[in-house]
Order: C-alpha cells, then structure tokens, then sequence
C-alpha cells in the first residue's frame, strides 16, 4: 500500500512539473463571414474536403458587372479540384462585392486555371485586381496554369470589393473566390525585427499580407479539409536545399499540447507533429545548418513564421539551437524547454524581415551553437512567409490603386489613408493658419554676399573660370589649382598634426577615407580628410570638393585652410568645425539641447550658405546632399555647410542637370527621383526635411518606428495640414517656442516640401521666411540676448543683419566634437537602399 502511495505522489509531481500548458483549445472557428463562391458555374460544386461553393451566377448578389456575362466550363479539364472546372470571363470591370458581418481579418483566396475555350485566349491575357478599392493584390497578371493567391487583410469596412480590371483585348477571369473571416489572433500587432535584433516592430495589424510560402516541415502536405482555417501546409521536401542533412520525425499529433494563449488555430497539431532535425546529429561533431531556400521579392518587408516544438527531446533543455533567416541570426540559442514550458509543447515566432534584408535565395537555416553544451541538434517543424504591402500599399507592383509609383512623387498616400481612416476628417489648420510670405523685393540689396565673403583669395577672380578645366587629370589636380586652395601643408606637418594619424584622433569616417583632429604648428586646430587612394568614387569626390571648395568663400561654408598632396596622397585640410555635425544636438548622442533661437539661427546659417551656393557664385552649385550631418557647427555654433563631394555646377541659363540620382535617403527630392533632373530646388527639398529634423529632434528616416513614422516628411506634413503639428514636435521646446514662430517655420517646411520644384521657394524665400520666425520669436523681447528687434503693426521687417551676438551654449561640451564629419552618401549604395526600403 505504501508503495503504490509513492508511485502515485511522483506521477502528480510529474504532471504538475508541467505548468501552463493547457490541452489543445479547440480548435474550431466558425467564421462569421464565409464566401465561397464558384464562380461560373450554374450549380453549387462540393469540394472532397466537404466545403461547398456556391454558384456567382445566382448569386448575382455579389457581383456589378457592365459587361455581358460570360461564363466558360470545361467539365473534361484535368483539374484536381472541380471548381477550376469553370470560370467567370469578363472583357469589361467588374467588381465582387461581399457584406462584411465582422470587421477585422479575413481570408481572401483567389483561384485561377485558364480554361481552354474557343472565345478567349486566357493564357495570354494581363489583368489587376484590386482589393477594397485601394488594396492591389495583382497587377498586369496572367496565370498560365492553375494558381491560388491566399491573402489575409484587415478588412474595416462593411464592404469587401473586390475589383477585376479588364478590357477587350486583355479580359480578366475567375474560376473561385473565398472571403472568409479569420480570427484576430493570428496576426498580432508586434513582431521581433530579424536587423537589429532585439528590435520590437508593431503595427502589424495595418498592413496587408500574401502567403509566399506555408511549410508542414518534416512532413506530408496538409489540406485544407484538415486545418480549421481552410490553410494549405506544403511539405518542406522541395526547398530542403540539402536533403541529406535533415532528417524527419513524427509522432501522433494528439501529443502535441499549446501553451497557455496558444492556439491549434495559429496552426494545427499536424503541424507540430513533424519536424526535421539534423541528418547526421549522432556523428562526433555534427557542425552545420539545415537550409531551407526560397525565392522572395526583395520589393517587399516580409512576415517570416517560425514554428517549434520538440518531440524529439528526451528531457527537459537538452536541445539548444540558434535559427537564422536571410542569412542573419534570428534566434539565438533557441532553448524550447524554456520558452514553450516543457515538450511536445507548439511555439512560434515571427520575425519581420525589411525588404533591405531580402537576400536572394532567402535562406532559412537551423543549426547547433557552438557550445559544447547541449545536445548538437536543431529543428524546425512549421515555417510561413507572407509578403506584406509596400508604400503604395500593393502586393504586386510598383504602383498603387491610386496608379502612384513607389517611387513618388506621393509616397505619403498609404499614410494619408490610415490617418483618414484614424480621424475621419481632417481638422484644418483653423486660426492658426499664417500666410506664407514672400520677401520684399528689396531684400536681396539689404543682404548682399560681399559681407559673408572672407576675403581669402583676392585677387583670382579669373581662378573659378580656369579651375574646372584644371582638375580633367588626377595627377595634376592640386597643383595647377593650388590659387584657391590656401596653405600647401608636408606631409610630415600633417603627420605631427595628427599624431601620426592616431586612430584616436579620427573624427569621422567617410566613404573616401578618415577625417583625422589635428593641431598645426601654430596652434591651429583643424579636420584633416586623409583619401584613401584606392578609391575610385573617393578620387571623383575628393576632385569634385576641391574643385568646389576652391571656388567658395563663405562664413556658412566649411572653409579649406590647406592640402597636401606628397607621396600619391590626398589630403584636404578644413577649419575644424568644434562641436561637429548639427544632427547630434538633435538626437542620438544626448548633448545639451538646443533652445528654439539657437536651432533658428542655425537653420538661417545653413540657408545662407545654400542660397550662397545656388545664386552667389559664377554658376549656380547644387549641394546635392542637404542633410544634418552636413551642416557643422563651430565653437560659437554658427552653422556651416560641408561636405561638397557630390556638388554639381549648373551652367549659366541652365535650369537643371540630368544626372544620376545621388544624396541620402530621407532627403531626396522626389521630383528628381522620377525625372532624374537636378535643380536647385532638390536642395530647398532636402532643407525642407533639415527644418522638420530641427523642430521635431528624430531622424529624417527611422525604420524602426511604426510604418505611418518611419518617414519624418511624410509623417511630420499629415500633423502640419491637420495643424497638429505642434504635437511632434521636440517636447524640450514645447514650452519656449512661440505658436507665431512655430508656423512661420512649419510653413517654410511645407514649402520646401512641395511636391513640384516649381512651387518650392528659392532659398532665398526660405531664408528670408526663416529670419521672420526668429523676429516672431523674439518679439517683444529687447534685452536677454534676443535679437531686439521688435515688429512693427505686424508687417515684416527687414531682416537682420549677420551680426547677431555670438550664441553660447549653456555648458560645453568636451566630448561633441567626437565625429564631426561624416559622410553616409555614397551614390549607388545609397540609391540600392532607397529602392529597397521602399518596401517599407
Ligand atoms: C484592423 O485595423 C484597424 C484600423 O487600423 C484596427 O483598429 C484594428 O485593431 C485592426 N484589427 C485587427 C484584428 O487587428
Ligand atoms: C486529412 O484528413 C483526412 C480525412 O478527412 C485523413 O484521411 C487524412 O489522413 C488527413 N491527413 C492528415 C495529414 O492529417
Ligand atoms: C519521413 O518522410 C517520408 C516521406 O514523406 C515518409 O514516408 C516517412 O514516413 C517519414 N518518416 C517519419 C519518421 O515521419
Ligand atoms: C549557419 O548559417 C549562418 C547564416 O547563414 C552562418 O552564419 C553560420 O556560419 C552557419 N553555421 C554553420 C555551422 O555552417
């Protein structure tokens, strides 16, 4: 008897050691909404699996249709399914409609086979379908043989339609159609990022997905007769990039149990119930990855479903391995025991892939760590890939609904939608709306350069008209332009500047090289930018500065104190600019901030020495890369522009340059983008998202916030039409910054923003505007530092003159001169990034 005791003791210490896990939920759903439709056919078709279609032509219900109504039916088709029997033919649009019971997600499954019939070529047709007026699922789409295309949606509105745009000569066809609700549960609003890892993504729910590929690893293929949701689970055989290095196992499917919130509905115990391990897991030092291979559109983020559970394990946290997607380590040390609470227990994990970190083949890997801990295993049991919309919020394609590119101009038109759907109209900018100015016309006098100018060459006025010619050689570059090039510095000089290029002097690193601290002799500090000879495009850019730089002069510009060019090398020596790029006094590097007139006065200085680059000298120069790494402050933070490697001259009457497009994503003018033609107005774009990085202190691109932010321009000008803009802005200035100046700025923004380079201000107009948001700032104010200039009647003064107290900050700051050059652009890297994170 007291033995019998004991057996029964250990086995309730045993069960209990196994908490939180729950027996498997049911797992039925009954969808409120269920469409099933069979289209073409005149009867309703029942499937193996026992799901019923029902007829579209009695249910005429559901679709609007201008066209006559053609139905085709080939009952001898070698089909495996007797819906692909018959089709719907439409040579006109036609749009699906279906009443929506519940809003929130829902299946779509489109089912295609081009029957052959003596009427229409179907094989050769190339139609778009378009989802709830503004989804687009396909494009210019012509399935050959027999297709299903599976979408998930978050469908909120009463109305489903589903739209086939067609004509004459290209119709459009349908063979079956499901619409069917899904439950919330599987789509969560947060993801983990596969890059940085660690990074928690969410807005999940506000984007639409397409099933790439769903995968019943290790084993058979599922139907959808035996998953709740209506799902296919391939079998994984055909992207097992080496089937000799895995291995399948399988136990009964009724051992599987789900965690506590977990759900046979996220997928079904079959699923869990197979898996591959590694094929040659038992050999002395099993060291290699189980890969699976798959092709994926790098146009696209992409939603990557892992599934766990393991069955193989004979106790608990023997098995400990690491999971890679696109080539990048997803999970690291995967410890099932832990995160699933036991074995036989069902775990999943999505990572969301950016459409940069696409890698073609798209490679899913498991493999043991590198430990000599645990056993050397790793297995996968359920893997899915779903793409999810682009910008313009398509599934196939480039271009939206709405017939807008990805590539602009309106890249803002997914985020326009979500707020409209968020606000439901927009609230206007009400009595806080302020006119844009114009300057006066005689304002250019009052504002001449001649003041700005440092009088460092004079004399070579002839120097810029001979210089370009100069420079056609490498060889000979610096010394047939050394006029305009200040001090010819040894190298020598330069090594003791540099402490011989002591790695802790670097300040900055570029594209072409290191930029180095020094100390001249004589005390003077400055950057040293050191080329990398190797370089080609460094060669090309560091050509393009000097040629530049030699030919400018201005309190706003970064000025070149001297060169050196000893030994094949190339080294350019600039005023060192002490508290570095404006950027870090904005965010990032957690330096004092800024108040609202210091970043004013910055904002005018940097416009000066653009309007001094667009209209001051012999030819108008682009600047070609506006951006907050590129405007440098001083030791008085007076603001500077630098970096003028990929400047560009435009002739005298030209009004633009063809070029190929360079600069730094988040700053590119979309005008130039689509039409690949430079002006000046590209620059007042790329200023016109300095002032929002300026008021709203975050970067101009930030990938890792929710969709509708991840573009500064795009995000910051829905807050400004709906004159909430005072919303996002720095909260460190909420408190200082007067509503008067505020709009002033915000406007100029706006302005710069401008979809069309012919509605943008020149920077002339901007500056000018920036200067009356620093007078609005100061109204009212005579003493304290303000500028005392008060306004008249509320008309515009003239602006001030460049002579306003030195602005100091409140304490310095040692260390802010850390990078004080840094050079992110690199053309073609640059324009690679843009196009892929246009699947953001
Ligand atoms: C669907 O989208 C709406 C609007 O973005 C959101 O409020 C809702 O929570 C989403 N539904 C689900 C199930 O995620
Ligand atoms: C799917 O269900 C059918 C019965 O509907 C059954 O015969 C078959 O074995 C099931 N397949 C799997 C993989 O569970
Ligand atoms: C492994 O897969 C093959 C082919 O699908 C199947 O015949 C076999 O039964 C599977 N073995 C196990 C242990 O599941
Ligand atoms: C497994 O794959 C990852 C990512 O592709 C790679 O970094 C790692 O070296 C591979 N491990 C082995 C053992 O081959």
């Amino acid at each position: 008897m007291a033995i019998l005791l004991v057996f029964f003791l250990t086995i309730i210490t045993t069960v209990s050691a196994i908490p939180t896990t729950a027996p498997a939920k049911s797992d039925s759903f009954t969808p409120p909404d269920n469409y099933l439709l069979d289209c073409g056919s005149s009867s309703q078709t029942t499937l193996p699996d026992r799901r019923i279609f029902s007829s579209d032509s009695t249910s005429s219900q559901y679709l609007k249709y201008g066209g006559r109504e053609i139905a085709i039916v080939d009952q001898s088709a070698d089909v495996p399914l007797p819906i692909y029997k018959s089709a719907k033919v439409f040579d006109a649009e036609a749009t699906y409609s279906f009443h929506i019971t519940n809003t929130g997600w829902h299946w779509v499954r489109l089912h295609f086979f081009p029957i052959r019939n003596n009427e229409f070529k179907l094989q050769q047709t190339k139609f778009t379908v378009v989802a709830a007026d503004s989804l687009v699922l396909l494009h210019e789409y012509g399935p050959k043989e027999m297709e299903m295309q599976e979408y998930l949606m978050n469908v909120t509105s009463e109305r489903l339609n589903l739209r086939f745009s067609a004509n004459k000569d290209s119709p459009a066809f349908i063979n079956a159609i499901e619409v069917v609700s899904a439950p919330d549960m599987l789509i969560t609003d947060n993801s983990d990022a596969l890059f940085p890892v660690g990074q928690k993504v969410d807005g999940m729910t506000k984007y639409s997905f397409q099933k790439m590929y769903r995968l019943n690893v290790g084993g058979p293929t599922i139907g959808p007769g035996n998953d709740t949701l209506g799902r296919t689970w391939n079998s994984d055989e055909k992207f097992l990039k080496s089937a000799a290095m895995a291995k399948n196992v399988s136990i009964a499917p009724s051992v599987v149990t789900y965690l506590e919130g977990g759900s046979p509905l996220i997928a079904p115990p079959t699923v869990y119930a197979s898996l591959m391990e590694m094929g040659a897991s038992d050999t002395i030092a099993p060291n290699f990855n189980i890969t699976w291979e798959f092709d994926l559109d790098h146009a696209y983020p992409h939603l990557v479903r892992l599934h766990f559970c393991d069955i193989i394990s004979k106790s608990l946290n023997e098995l400990y391995f690491n999971v890679y997607v696109g080539g990048k380590i997803a999970i690291s040390a995967l410890d099932l025991s832990t995160v699933a609470n036991g074995l036989a227990v069902a775990y999943y994990k999505d990572v969301f892939v950016k459409a940069n970190m696409v890698s073609k083949p798209f490679l899913v890997q498991v493999g043991p760590l590198n430990e000599p801990m645990g056993t050397k295993n790793a297995i996968l049991n359920g893997l899915e890939i779903l793409r999810m919309n682009n910008l313009v919020n398509s599934l196939d394609g480039e271009f939206g609904a709405d017939g807008r590119s990805t590539y602009g101009p309106s890249r803002g038109t997914v985020a326009a939608v979500g707020f409209a759907m968020m606000f439901g109209a927009f609230a206007g900018l009400g009595a806080m709306a302020v006119k844009w100015q114009k300057r006066p016309q005689d304002w250019q006098k009052k504002n001449s350069f001649s003041s700005w100018l440092l009088p460092l060459h004079a004399g070579d006025a002839s120097y810029t008209q001979s210089s370009k010619t100069s420079l056609g050689s490498k060889k000979s570059a610096f010394h047939s332009s050394t006029m305009g090039l200040g001090r010819y510095l040894s190298f020598s000089e330069l090594q003791d500047a540099t402490k011989n290029w002591d790695s802790n002097s670097v300040v900055g690193v570029g594209g072409f090289g290191n930029v180095y601290f020094g100390v001249l002799d004589d005390g003077t500090k400055v950057a040293v930018k050191r080329g990398n000879p190797q370089s080609e495009q460094g060669i090309n850019e560091f050509q393009t500065e000097l040629q530049m730089l030699s030919k400018l002069r201005h309190r706003h510009l970064v000025s070149l104190i001297g060169y050196c060019d000893e030994n094949s090398e190339m080294i350019l020596v600039y005023e060192y600019m002490e508290h570095g790029p404006l950027r870090d006094h904005l965010y990032g590097k957690n330096l004092p901030t800024l108040s609202w007139n210091q970043r004013l006065e910055i904002c005018i200085g940097a416009a000066r020495g653009l309007h001094y680059l667009h209209t001051g000298a012999a030819t108008a120069i682009i600047h070609r890369d506006v951006k907050t790494t590129n405007i440098l402050l001083d030791e008085n933070f007076i603001a500077k522009m630098a970096d003028f490697g990929l400047s560009k001259d435009v002739g005298m009457g030209e009004a633009h340059v063809s070029t190929a497009v360079k600069g730094s994503f988040g700053y590119l003018d979309p005008e130039y983008f689509r039409k690949q033609q430079l002006t000046d107005k590209s620059d007042v774009y790329s200023f016109g998202v300095v002032l929002l990085e300026v008021l709203c202190a975050r970067a101009a691109i930030n990938p890792s916030l929710p969709r509708e932010q991840v573009n500064l321009a795009e995000w910051a000008l829905q807050w400004k039409r709906r004159g909430l803009l005072d919303k996002i802005i720095d909260p460190s200035l909420v408190d200082q910054i007067k509503p008067e100046s505020l709009n002033t700025f915000a406007e100029a923004a706006e302005k710069c923003l401008s979809e069309y380079g012919v509605d943008r201000p020149t920077m002339g107009d901007v500056l000018w505007n920036l200067e009356y948001a620093l007078q609005l700032q100061d109204q009212g104010k005579t003493e304290d530092g303000g500028s005392g200039l008060a306004l008249a009647n509320g008309a515009p003064l003239a602006p001030t003159v460049d002579n306003r107290p030195v602005i100091t900050q409140a304490q310095g700051n040692q260390n802010s001169a850390q990078v004080q050059i840094i050079e992110e652009h690199s053309g073609t890297a640059m324009l690679a990034q843009f196009a892929n994170l246009n699947g953001r």
